[in-house]
This record gives structure tokens, C-alpha cells and sequence, in this order.
């Protein structure tokens, strides 16, 4: 599907967006392995999370979906053993975070699976999942040498390793931890940097010992069983991400964004937006589940350049497009570095951000690590492509409503993959209904 955006006159409103992605597949996924039903509210379900639904369901779970709101699932638990081979390949779609996680679940589980992926998730990375399971004992096996998905497991026993990670991923950290829990002896993690704890907070409420000692993640194998347990999944700051950018940006801006989950670990866009002047305040800020939510409330900004880079990374590694986009509005010279994880996304996003953006008029260099953006202050409208990148496709749309002329996006659709109603919330903060 091909998008036609003009320049918006403005962009204000108030906004509840669709739940977090992160944690509405972990919300699906450990309630699975628990005992009882859970009732999970505002979930996300986008494409990706569809796709950690379906894999379950074709391992014995009952996954009922609200069609009327569509915003709320209940999931029946089959308890810590009560899952059962799949008798058909599982597909985890365009999802990362759906193969990953499951990988470490299945490489315990006590049958065969094989799972596979879109074109896209099928070149991402796996060797960094493969290897460290095999160093717990896990039997999986991937293609291109152990580092590409399809990949085959037969599950067995697997032992705690002690492992440093080579990179600050919360979708590794995730799929050892669930290796670990049913594992025997302990899991030490060393991380580089902090990644998105979601996996840590959600597991540790549900009767898990893992604890922190600084970067280090210790995990203890779970003896017990799981109870169900009810999430009301906050507001998605990776989608929320959008509208920051464009209320600072846009001249008449000004948009309130209602209960977002902005757990530190997440909130590195804030962060950011500070420190380049935009004008964020956080209200109604409180703590569910361990998660803390707040509404965002963001202005029209005259930004400033800044340099980005080191832990504060990981913390937003999937706002580096939208940011670039706003280093475009800001007064001098955007460094964003240590960033290279970014190419290993859904698509290689230092690369195509950086392409993209020229064709908008943007002054933009690719460095291997990262991106330079110096300040042009006003964008052209263009022909883009979004590559089939849920997040390029977006952050697209926000460079045509803040850019002169129209922008035609190609291949807009995969916006569902995390945020299906977009376009539609568009039109309500533009007015153009
Ligand atoms: C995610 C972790 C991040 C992020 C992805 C979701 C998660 O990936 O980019 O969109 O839910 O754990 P990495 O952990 O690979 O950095």
C-alpha cells in the first residue's frame, strides 16, 4: 500500500496508544507456562504479538482474543509442563522479540520444534541466541553455521552458565532467562549496558529469584509453579516515540499521551528530547507491576544538536530513525554513536534512515556506528520507501506532516506490525478527518 501525507497544519491532541509491545508478548508468553487464567488488558496486537499468540496456541494454550475491543486477551495457562510439540513449523513472523524469547522457552521443553520466520527476520542474527544455548547444553541447530533462523530444537536438560554478553539485548537476556529458570544451577549475565528489563520485573513478580548486582543478572532455577497473573499492559513509548517527535517539531504542536510505560530502561527517548530543549513534562507518573507509567505531555521546541552515544543507547535503540528525524529541526550538528546494533533490526536502520531522510533534503551521514545529522531546519516532501520497517514507515509519515509538499511512503502497511491503528490517530492529532 502506497501513502499520500501533505504538510499538517498542525498536530494536537490527546492519545491512548496500543500496549507495549515488550511487554504484552511477555505477558502472553509466561502466562502460558502458568496455572490458572489471566486477563490482559490494552495488550498490543499488532502483527508481532499476533504472532507470539499463534506460536502458543499451536503448543496446546488457549488464547482467546476480544474481538469487540480488541484490546484484550485471556490466555489459559497449561502449567510449567503442560506444553505440547507443535505439529507444525512455528513462525514467528517479522518478530524478533517472538523468536528469541521462545527459543530459550523451547530448548527446555521436552519435544522437537522448528522455527521459522519472514524473509526479514530470517537474515537478522541468531548466532548470538545459538551460541550461548549450547553452551547450557541446548540441542539447536540453525542455518548459515548456527547463526540464521530456520532453526531446529530438540529439547533437553540444560545447566546455568556463568555468560558475558556481547551485546546489551533485552531479547538475548530474555531467552537465557528462560532457558535458566529450567535449568539446574545458577545463570550469571554480564551485561555490556542495561537493556529493557521487562523479562526481570514481570518473571521476579511471579515468584522467579533473579537479581541484580550492578550489570551483573543473577538467575536461580525456578522449582516452582507459575500462578496466572492479570496485566494491564501501559501505553507503548516506542509508539509514543512518533508523537514526541512530531509535537516538539511541528510549529502548532502540542499532544498529551496517556498512560505510557516510561520504565528508565525505555525512557532514553525523553531523555534525549530534554537535553535537545523540547518541552516534555510527565504527569499522573505512578508504578504498576513494577512498570512506571506516566502521561506525556509534549510542545512546539526550537532544538538543539546534541551527541548521543553509550549506555543511554540500548535504553533507545528502536527511537534512532524519529530521533534522526528531530536532529533535523534542531539548531547544529546530531551524533548519534555506538549504535551499530540498529542495523541488525527489522531492517538495517543506520543505512535506510540516512538514505531515506536525504530524499526529504536532510543533511544526513551514515557512520558505521551511527548517524551525523547537522540542522536543516525545513524538509521536502518526497518518494520514500519504507522497506517493510514498521518504524521507518512511521517515522516517515512524521517527516511528510513536518515536511513542505507531499510524501508518497511505499509499502506503508507493515505499520501494523506494532501500531495497526496509525493511521487513523493521524488523522485525529492532524485534524484531517
Ligand atoms: C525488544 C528488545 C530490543 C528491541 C525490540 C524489542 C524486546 O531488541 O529492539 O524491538 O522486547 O526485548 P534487542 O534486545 O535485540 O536490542
Amino acid at each position: 500500500m502506497e501513502m499520500l501525507i501533505g504538510k499538517s497544519s498542525q498536530i494536537q491532541g490527546e492519545l491512548y496508544l496500543p500496549g507495549d509491545k515488550s511487554i504484552s508478548h511477555r505477558s502472553v508468553i509466561f502466562n502460558s507456562i502458568a496455572n490458572g487464567t489471566a486477563k490482559i488488558t490494552n495488550i498490543s496486537l499488532g502483527q508481532d504479538c499476533i504472532s507470539t499468540i499463534n506460536i502458543m496456541r499451536n503448543m496446546g494454550v488457549e488464547v482467546d482474543i476480544n474481538e469487540q475491543d480488541l484490546t484484550t486477551v485471556t490466555i489459559k495457562g497449561v502449567g510449567r509442563t503442560g506444553l505440547i510439540e507443535p505439529k507444525i513449523v512455528l513462525d514467528a513472523g517479522n518478530s524478533g522479540t517472538t523468536m528469541r524469547l521462545i527459543s530459550g522457552l523451547l530448548s527446555t521443553q521436552p519435544f522437537f520444534s522448528v522455527l521459522t520466520g519472514d524473509d526479514s527476520l530470517r537474515s537478522r542474527p541468531m548466532g548470538r541466541i545459538i551460541s550461548p544455548l549450547k553452551q547450557m547444553g541446548a540441542n539447536i541447530n540453525g542455518r548459515d553455521g548456527n547463526t540464521k533462523a530456520p532453526f531446529a530444537i530438540q529439547g533437553s536438560e540444560l545447566q546455568g552458565i556463568e555468560y558475558i554478553m556481547p551485546v546489551a539485548s533485552a531479547q538475548l537476556k530474555s531467552c537465557l532467562i528462560l532457558a535458566a529458570i529450567n535449568s539446574s544451577g545458577q545463570t550469571v549475565l554480564h551485561q555490556p549496558a542495561l537493556s529493557r528489563d521487562h523479562t526481570e520485573k514481570m518473571l521476579g513478580n511471579m515468584g522467579v529469584d533473579i537479581h541484580n548486582e550492578g550489570l551483573k543478572l543473577i538467575i536461580q532455577p525456578f522449582m516452582g509453579e507459575f500462578e496466572s497473573t492479570d496485566v494491564n499492559v501501559p501505553a507503548d513509548i516506542s509508539s509514543a516515540a512518533f508523537w514526541i517527535v512530531a509535537g516538539l517539531c511541528h510549529k502548532q504542536g502540542k499532544i498529551t499521551l496517556k498512560n505510557v510505560g516510561i520504565n528508565p530502561s525505555r525512557s532514553g527517548i525523553l531523555d534525549v528530547m530534554s537535553a535537545m530543549g523540547g518541552n516534555i513534562t510527565i504527569q499522573n507518573s505512578t508504578i504498576v507491576a513494577g512498570e512506571e507509567v506516566g502521561d506525556i505531555v509534549v510542545e512546539s521546541s526550537e532544538l538543539q544538536g546534541i551527541e548521543i552515544g553509550g549506555d543511554i543507547i540500548p535504553r533507545l535503540i528502536d527511537e534512532i530513525p524519529i530521533i534522526a528525524l528531530a536532529a533535523c529541526f534542531a539548531k547544529g550538528k546530531t551524533i548519534i554513536r555506538d549504535a551499530s546494533d540498529a542495523r541488525n533490526k527489522e531492517s538495517d536502520r543506520l543505512s535506510i534512515t540516512a538514505s531515506e531522510l536525504s530524499k526529504f533534503g536532510a543533511d544526513i551521514e551514515e557512520l558505521e556506528d551511527g548517524i551525523i545529522v547537522n540542522g536543516v531546519g525545513s524538509l521536502n516532501g518526497t518518494i520514500c520507501q519504507s522497506f517493510d520497517d514498521h518504524r521507518i514507515a512511521m517515522m516517515e509519515a512524521i517527516a511528510a506532516i513536518l515536511s513542505h509538499g507531499e510524501t508518497t511512503i511505499q509499502n506503508s502497511d507493515c505499520v501494523s506490525i506494532s501500531y495497526p491503528k496509525f493511521w487513523d490517530d493521524l488523522s485525529i492529532l492532524t485534524g484531517d478527518q
